[in-house]
C-alpha cells in the first residue's frame, strides 16, 4: 500500500523480523471455543465487570492473550503493520475486507473531504479549549461535530431559522457575512449549515458518520494541541496521508518519512482491541440507539480512565525519575520493594509478550539511533525492559505492553505528554465505529443484572425522627 523507499522497506524488514519472532515463540493453532459461532442463550462464567461474559459475536477482530496475537478481520497485525496504512485498515474494520484500488481511492478521498471540519472548529474555538483537559475537550469537539442532529435539535424551520445560540457563540475573530442565515469562512472554504436537517436523530447505521469520526475527530485532536500551544489549528492539508496530514497539523511540518511511517503504525496498532471498557462503552450507548456521535464520546469518556488509557504517559514521567540506564537496577529494586506496578508492563489479557510492543520495540530503537537526544531514554527503557522481563517474565508472565514504547515515540515527535491518550482515542475511532455497525446489525440493547443484596424491609421514618 504505502510507496517503498529505503525507510519503508527497512522499518517492513524489523515488523517482519518481530513477527518471526514472535511465531516461534507461540503456538499456532487457534483456540475453537473462542473463534467460532455460539448457539444462544450461551453458559459462561461470569465474574464482577461481566469479566469473562460474552455480549455479542465478532468479526471485526480478535485477541488472543495467551499466545499474543491481535487479528483485525482475520489480518495478523505484524502483516497490517508492515504493508498497510491506517486509511486501509480503518476501511477494513467498518467494511470486513481490504478495498479494491478504486474502493481505496473512494474511500480515502471521502476521508480526506471529512478532515476539514470548519464549522465545528468555530463553534468549538468559541470555548476555554486551552483551559480544559484534552480529553474533555475532544469529546466536547466529537460531541459539536455531530452537527445534523444538533440543527434538527434547534426543532426550527430551516428556512426561517434565526441566528442560532450556537452560532452566536461562534469565535468573533471571523465575521458573520451578513447572509440571511449566517456564512462563516474557516481558512479557504465557506462552510454554511446543511441545506435541511436530518429527519433521523439516530444516524447511527449511517456509515458515512464513521468516516466523519474517524476523520475529523484527528483534527479536533489537532486543533487542541494547537490551541493548548496558544496558536490557531491548522488547515488540514489533502496532499498528505492521514498519518502525515495529523503531524503535520500537530506540529505545523510536514514530517519525515520515518515520522509518519512511525505514526502510522501507531494508529494501526491502536485501531481496535476487543471489548475492552471503552469499546463496551461506545457499544452500550449505541445499542439503545442513540447516535454514533455520543457513542463515540461514550468511548473517549471511558478511555479518559487511569485503568485504560495513560498509562505511556506514566511510562515517559517513569523513565525521567529513573534517569539513565545505570540506575535503572537501584530503581528497579527500590520499585519491587515498594510493591510498585512499573507502568508499561504487564496486561490484564496479554499472559504473553503484547504484540504491539514488539512492534513498537524495534521502531523505538530506530527513531532512537536518528534522534541523540533520544539516546539516554530508549538505553535507559531497553535496561528497564530486560530487568523486569528478566525478573517477572517467565515467573508472573509481565513483559511490556503497547504503551511502554510508544510514548517515547510520540515524545520523539513532538507530541505534549497529556496528548498521548488523545491520540489513543484518534485511532481507536475506527475500531469503535466498527464495531458499532456491526453490533446494530443485530441490536439489542445492553441490560445485564446486578445482584441485590441490601435490605428488604426497611420501614421508611420522617426526617425529624432520622
Ligand atoms: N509491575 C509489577 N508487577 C506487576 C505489574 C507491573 N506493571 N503488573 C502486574 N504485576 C503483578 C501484580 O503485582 C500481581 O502480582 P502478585 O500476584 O504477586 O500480587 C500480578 O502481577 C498480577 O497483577 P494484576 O494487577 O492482578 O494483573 P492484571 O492482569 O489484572 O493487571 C494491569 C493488568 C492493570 C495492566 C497491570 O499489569 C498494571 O497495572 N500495569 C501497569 C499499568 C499499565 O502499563 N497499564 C497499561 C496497560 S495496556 C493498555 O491498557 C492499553
Amino acid at each position: 500500500m504505502q510507496p517503498q523507499n529505503e525507510e519503508h522497506k527497512t522499518i517492513t524488514e524489523l515488523i517482519m523480523q518481530a513477527k518471526r519472532e514472535a511465531t516461534a515463540e507461540t503456538d499456532t493453532e487457534p483456540e475453537p471455543e473462542l473463534t467460532s459461532a455460539v448457539d444462544w442463550p450461551v453458559a459462561c462464567t461470569v465474574g464482577p465487570g461481566l469479566e469473562g461474559a460474552i455480549a455479542c459475536e465478532t468479526r471485526v477482530g480478535y485477541v488472543n492473550g495467551k499466545k499474543g496475537w491481535l487479528i483485525y478481520r482475520g489480518y495478523d497485525i505484524f502483516d497490517l503493520c508492515a504493508h498497510s496504512s491506517y486509511e486501509e485498515v480503518s476501511y477494513l474494520l467498518l467494511h470486513g475486507q481490504l478495498p479494491s484500488s478504486s474502493e481505496f481511492e473512494e474511500y480515502s478521498n471521502r476521508l480526506r473531504r471529512y478532515r476539514d471540519i470548519g464549522q465545528t472548529l468555530r463553534l468549538f474555538m468559541s470555548f476555554p479549549i486551552e483551559q480544559l483537559h484534552p480529553m474533555a475537550a475532544l469529546r466536547l469537539g466529537t460531541n459539536l461535530m455531530r452537527q445534523k442532529q444538533t440543527y434538527r435539535d434547534l426543532d426550527v424551520d430551516p428556512d426561517h431559522a434565526p441566528i442560532a445560540a450556537d452560532e452566536d457563540s461562534i469565535a468573533m475573530e471571523t465575521p458573520p457575512l451578513g447572509e440571511k442565515e449566517a456564512i462563516y469562512e474557516f481558512a479557504s472554504g465557506a462552510h454554511t449549515r446543511p441545506e435541511k436537517a436530518s429527519d433521523d436523530l439516530t444516524g447511527s447505521e449511517d456509515i458515512d458518520s464513521c468516516y466523519h469520526l474517524i476523520s475529523g475527530v484527528a483534527t479536533l485532536a489537532a486543533a487542541i494541541v494547537r490551541l493548548r500551544r496558544g496558536k490557531f489549528p491548522l488547515e488540514p492539508r489533502q496532499d498528505l496521508s492521514h498519518a502525515a496530514n495529523l503531524l503535520y497539523m500537530i506540529n505545523g511540518e510536514v514530517p519525515s518519512v520515518l515520522e509518519e511511517r512511525i505514526m502510522d503504525i501507531n494508529l494501526i496498532l491502536h485501531a481496535d482491541h476487543g471489548m475492552n471498557a471503552s469499546t463496551f462503552a461506545t457499544m452500550v450507548v449505541a445499542s439503545t440507539l442513540s447516535d454514533i456521535y455520543f457513542s463515540i464520546g461514550a468511548g473517549i469518556s471511558a478511555l479518559n480512565g487511569p485503568l485504560h488509557g495513560g498509562a505511556n504517559e506514566e511510562v515517559i514521567k517513569t523513565l525521567g525519575e529513573i534517569g539513565s540506564p545505570d540506575n535503572v537496577d537501584h530503581w528497579f529494586e527500590t520499585a519491587v520493594a515498594d510493591k510498585r506496578k512499573i507502568p508499561g508492563f504487564g496486561h490484564r489479557v496479554y499472559k504473553a509478550y503484547d504484540p504491539r510492543a514488539r512492534i513498537l520495540a524495534p521502531l523505538a530503537e530506530r527513531m532512537a539511533a536518528s534522534r541523540p537526544e533520544l539516546h539516554q531514554l530508549y538505553q535507559t527503557a531497553k535496561k528497564l525492559e530486560q530487568r523486569v522481563v528478566a525478573e517477572y517474565g517467565e515467573q508472573k508472565k509481565i513483559f511490556p505492553n503497547v504503551d511502554f514504547y510508544s510514548g517515547l515515540l510520540y515524545r520523539a515527535m513532538s507530541i505534549p505528554q497529556n496528548f498521548f491518550t488523545p491520540l489513543f482515542a484518534v485511532s481507536r475511532v475506527a475500531g469503535w465505529t466498527a464495531r458499532v455497525i456491526e453490533y446494530l446489525e443485530h441490536n439489542r440493547i445492553f441490560r445485564p443484572r446486578a445482584i441485590y443484596t441490601g435490605d428488604l424491609t426497611a420501614q421508611y421514618r420522617s426526617i425529624e425522627t432520622r
